[in-house]
């Protein structure tokens, strides 16, 4: 019986090796697709990555495909399996920004948990380095169209297809991680393909593409031309960071340098104003300087009072300041102006300050590559049993935490009154001090294992959650308990590792609470978890 049981089992890794080659996956596709490589990779051996290189890793095939979506288009994809160590499961990881590549720092970690994992390059190529620059999207509604959901969609299905003929066998559970652009990938596909996973983990979502990236050049020039009297420098960005940090990490009852909820502190930016006593004018505001902190961090009320995008929450200081901050004054194209340019007036020499109502009015009718993922209602997901955590930071300094608030709100205001209960199937989680997907400046607990973060993390081959891989802290299990088990989370415990390295150890730890219950402070040592209870 066993010998038997182990023949198969050997006869069945004999077939993945000889299947792992460009000629088994052919007859699998269309003829708008190619195969550009499939080939075994053996345990340990390095695989030479664009931006890492990764190691450590189990033997997995790796299948490289070129898709043509349409006569003008094409898109990437890469998928890994698993040859020996298969869990049954397929994962999806998204993209960041602008950025056409494949990430391959997710699928990395994502093959140690034994998932079959795909990642697309959204339909063009383009470094990390250059994440906000679209000049590709100029003139290509094509390759706009695969960036907003077409290549994910595409390459997520026909994956699949590669993957059930590689192992001969059904994929049991289909996850997607993403954060940021990856973020607004996983809405897109509850909204626009529910079927497409079971379980769907969506970081800092980018998802009011029509409103937000427009946001981005509003925010930029709130703070241009440099010579203006209400310029703020990266000098008076630290002075402002310090003073929020005074008025506002003692509101949530803990003075540790975390601010718990950066909309509840009541902050007073006129606290920093010049006066008889100062002595030097770059760490205290003029008038000017306060009205601009106002606008930054102000909702972006237009004509008529016209609601377009929420603000900051005070404590994302160290990100807002690289945001709003540009060393060359370049008031023709200043950053955040690559969407209305390149994708919306499709113009190389649209000037960055025409932004106004009109610009998010044809952002909105024209919607280019339908990447805004605004649709509230989602009971097609709900209704398969999908289920979804949504997660962001509290101190993100490039996607406002409060445009995610926002939108988790209005799926409430849609769904609620239908008789549904958002947390059977949508919790949506705030973490404290974390910028933007990753990391914080102020060593705030922030790991929690999603997409884009093994990659902060120093040392060989980190995946999951080093020491703790369990679903109260590993946001990734969490998911599949909710899915697998039913087991809905009800806090999930982010992590700091000292130096961000998992092995010096753990500095802190910290619940987040599915919103709207917070963390609150019961006493004790900041630093442990049973010193905050969801509330
Ligand atoms: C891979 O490397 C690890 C750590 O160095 C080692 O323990 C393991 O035996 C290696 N596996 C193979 C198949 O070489
Ligand atoms: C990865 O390995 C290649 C070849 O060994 C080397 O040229 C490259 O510099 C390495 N890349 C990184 C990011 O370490
Ligand atoms: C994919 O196909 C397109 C044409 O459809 C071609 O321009 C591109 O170079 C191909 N990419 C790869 C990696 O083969
Ligand atoms: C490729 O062709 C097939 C068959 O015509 C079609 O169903 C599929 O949508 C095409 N894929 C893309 C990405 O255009
Ligand atoms: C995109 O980059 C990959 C390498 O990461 C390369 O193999 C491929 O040919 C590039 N595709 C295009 C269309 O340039
Ligand atoms: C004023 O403050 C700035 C920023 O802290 C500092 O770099 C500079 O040396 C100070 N100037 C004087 C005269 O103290
Ligand atoms: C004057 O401004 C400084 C900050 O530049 C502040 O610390 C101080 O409290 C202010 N003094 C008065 C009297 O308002
Ligand atoms: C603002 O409202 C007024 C009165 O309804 C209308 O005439 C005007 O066109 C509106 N302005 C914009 C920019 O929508
Ligand atoms: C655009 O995306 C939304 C979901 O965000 C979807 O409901 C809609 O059908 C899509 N429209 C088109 C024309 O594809
Ligand atoms: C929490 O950890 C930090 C960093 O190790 C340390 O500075 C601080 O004293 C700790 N707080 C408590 C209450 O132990």
């Amino acid at each position: 019986m066993r010998a038997s049981v182990l023949l198969a089992c050997l006869a069945s890794l004999a077939a993945s090796a000889t299947k792992c080659d460009p000629k088994f996956f052919t007859p699998y596709l269309d003829s708008n697709a190619s195969i550009v490589y499939a080939r075994t990779f053996s345990s340990n051996e390095t695989f030479v990555g664009p931006l890492a290189n990764y190691t450590g890793l189990p033997d997995y095939c790796a299948v490289y495909v070129n898709v043509s979506s349409s006569t003008d288009s094409s898109y990437e994809f890469s998928v890994w399996l698993p040859t020996s160590t298969w869990n049954k499961r397929y994962m999806a990881y998204g993209n960041g920004g602008f950025t056409g590549q494949i990430a391959f720092g997710d699928m990395a970690p994502g093959i140690n948990y034994g998932f079959a994992v795909v990642s697309t390059n959204t339909g063009h190529n383009s470094s990390v380095t250059e994440a906000g620059d679209a000049g590709w999207a100029l003139h290509k509604p094509e390759t706009r169209t695969d960036w907003g959901w077409r290549a994910l969609h595409g390459s997520v299905a026909l994956g699949k297809t590669l993957t059930k003929a590689f192992y001969s066998h059904d994929i049991e559970y289909s996850y997607y991680a993403g954060c940021s652009t990856g973020g607004r990938q996983g809405l897109k596909s509850v909204q626009m393909f529910p079927d497409d996973f079971d379980g769907v983990l969506a970081g800092a979502c980018a998802w009011w593409t029509s409103h937000q990236q427009n946001w981005d050049l509003k925010v930029a020039l709130d703070n241009l031309p440099n010579d203006a009297p209400g310029h703020i420098t990266a000098d008076l960005m630290n002075v402002l960071a310090d003073e929020v940090m005074r008025q506002c990490d003692g509101v949530d009852g803990v003075v540790d340098n975390i601010i718990m909820d950066g909309y509840a502190c009541q902050f007073r930016p006129e606290a920093l104003l010049c006066n008889s006593t100062s002595t030097n004018t770059s760490t205290c505001f003029n008038a000017a300087q306060v009205d601009t902190i106002n606008h930054v961090y102000g909702d972006w009320i237009e004509t008529n009072q016209t609601f377009v995008f929420p603000s900051f929450a005070w404590g994302a200081e160290a990100q807002v300041s690289e945001m709003i901050i540009t060393t060359d004054d370049d008031v023709d194209a200043p950053s955040g102006i690559a969407y209305p340019r390149d994708f919306v007036y499709n113009d190389a020499t649209w000037p960055g300050d025409h932004l106004d109502l009109a610009t998010i009015e044809l952002s909105d009718r024209l919607n280019p590559g339908n990447a805004t993922a605004d649709d509230y209602d989602l009971r097609p997901f709900q209704t398969r049993g999908g289920k979804l955590i949504h997660y962001h930071g509290f101190a993100d300094g490039e996607i406002p935490t409060g445009s995610s608030i926002y939108y988790y709100q209005q799926v409430q205001k849609t769904m609620v009154p239908l008789g549904y209960d958002l947390d059977e199937f949508y919790r949506f989680f705030l973490i404290p001090g974390m910028e933007h997907c990753m990391d914080s400046t102020h060593d705030a607990p922030w790991y929690i294992g999603s997409a884009n973060q093994p990659s902060a993390l120093t040392g060989d081959n980190v995946w999951g959650v080093p020491g703790y891989r369990d679903r109260k802290h590993d946001a990734v299990l969490a998911l599949m308990a909710w899915v697998e088990k039913g087991i809905a989370p009800t806090e999930l415990i982010a992590t700091q590792y000292v130096d961000n390295t998992p092995a010096l150890g753990v500095q802190a730890q910290r619940r987040t609470c599915p919103y709207p219950q917070h963390a609150a402070y019961v006493g004790g040592n900041w630093n442990e978890t049973q010193s905050f209870n969801c509330v």
